[in-house]
C-alpha cells in the first residue's frame, strides 16, 4: 500500500526489478542454484525508491535484508519468477532484469529425497524459458549480462535477441567484478549503438548511473 505521496525525478513511474538467483529443485532437499548475491538488483530498487519511483522487486534467492519502500515478491524457481514478472510488468514503465535465471532445470524433481548407494546419478535438465525475451510490452527493457569472454559481441547479441533498450555487461574475468562483490565494472550498450564504459563503482553508485540513463529514456 502506498501511504506517502512520492516525489523525485521518478515520481509516478513504475519500475519492475528482478534480483538474485533462482533455485531449481532436484528433490525435496536439494536444488540447482547459482552464486548471484542479489546486491545489484536490491541496490537498483533502493535507488529507484529514493528517486520517487514505485518499485516492484521480484526477488529470487538472496540474503539481502528487505529494503524500505520496496514492494517485494519472493520467488524460487525460474518458472515462479516468470509468473510473478508477467503480472508485475502490467502497466510498468521499465523492467530491469538483474536476476541470474537458471538456464536449465531438473526435468522431473524427485518427490522423495534421493538415496545414496548407486555408483552415479544422472540429472537430466531441460531448458527454462527466457523470461526477458518473452516479456514484451510498452516498457523500457534493461538486461544484464555476465560474460567471461567476447564481452561486446555477446552483450550486443543478447540486446538484439531479447529486444532490449540497454544491456549492462559485466566482465567476470576481471578480479573486481566477481559474484557477491560490493563493486562492479559495467559497460552499458544502448539500442542506438551508444556505449558507456563505467569505472569500477560501488553497486549503489552503478545503480544510480544506470537509473540516470533509464530516466532519460522514460
Ligand atoms: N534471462 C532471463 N531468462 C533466462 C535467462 C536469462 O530473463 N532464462 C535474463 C537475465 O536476467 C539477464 C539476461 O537475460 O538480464 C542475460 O542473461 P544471461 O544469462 O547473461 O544470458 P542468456 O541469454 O541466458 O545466455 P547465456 O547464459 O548462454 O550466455
Ligand atoms: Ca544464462
Amino acid at each position: 500500500t502506498q501511504v506517502l505521496a512520492k516525489s523525485g525525478p521518478l515520481a509516478g513511474k513504475k519500475l519492475v526489478i528482478s534480483a538474485g538467483g533462482t533455485r531449481e529443485p532436484v528433490d525435496p532437499v536439494r536444488y540447482v542454484g547459482n552464486r548471484s548475491s542479489g546486491k545489484m538488483g536490491y541496490a537498483l530498487a533502493e535507488e529507484a525508491v529514493r528517486r520517487g519511483a514505485s518499485v516492484r522487486l521480484v526477488s529470487g534467492v538472496t540474503d539481502r535484508p528487505v529494503s524500505f519502500g520496496v514492494d517485494i515478491k519472493y520467488t524460487e524457481t525460474a518458472l515462479e519468477m516468470f509468473a510473478a514478472l508477467r503480472e508485475a510488468v502490467k502497466g510498468a514503465d521499465a523492467l530491469i532484469m538483474t536476476a541470474a535465471v537458471a538456464d536449465y532445470r531438473p526435468e522431473k524433481p524427485a518427490v522423495d529425497k534421493i538415496k545414496k548407494g548407486a555408483e552415479g546419478l544422472d540429472l537430466h535438465l531441460v531448458a527454462n524459458p527466457d523470461i526477458l525475451a518473452s516479456l514484451q510490452g510498452d516498457f523500457i527493457k534493461v538486461g544484464f549480462a555476465a560474460e567471461s569472454r567476447d564481452l561486446m559481441i555477446n552483450a550486443v547479441k543478447k540486446m538484439t535477441d531479447k529486444n532490449l533498450d540497454i544491456i549492462a555487461a559485466n566482465d567476470i574475468s576481471q578480479p573486481d567484478s566477481t559474484f557477491g562483490s560490493d563493486t562492479t565494472r559495467l559497460t552499458l550498450f544502448f539500442k542506438n549503438g551508444r556505449v558507456e564504459e563505467l569505472p569500477l563503482l560501488k553497486k549503489q553508485e552503478a545503480a544510480a548511473r544506470l537509473l540516470d540513463e533509464i530516466s532519460g529514456l522514460l
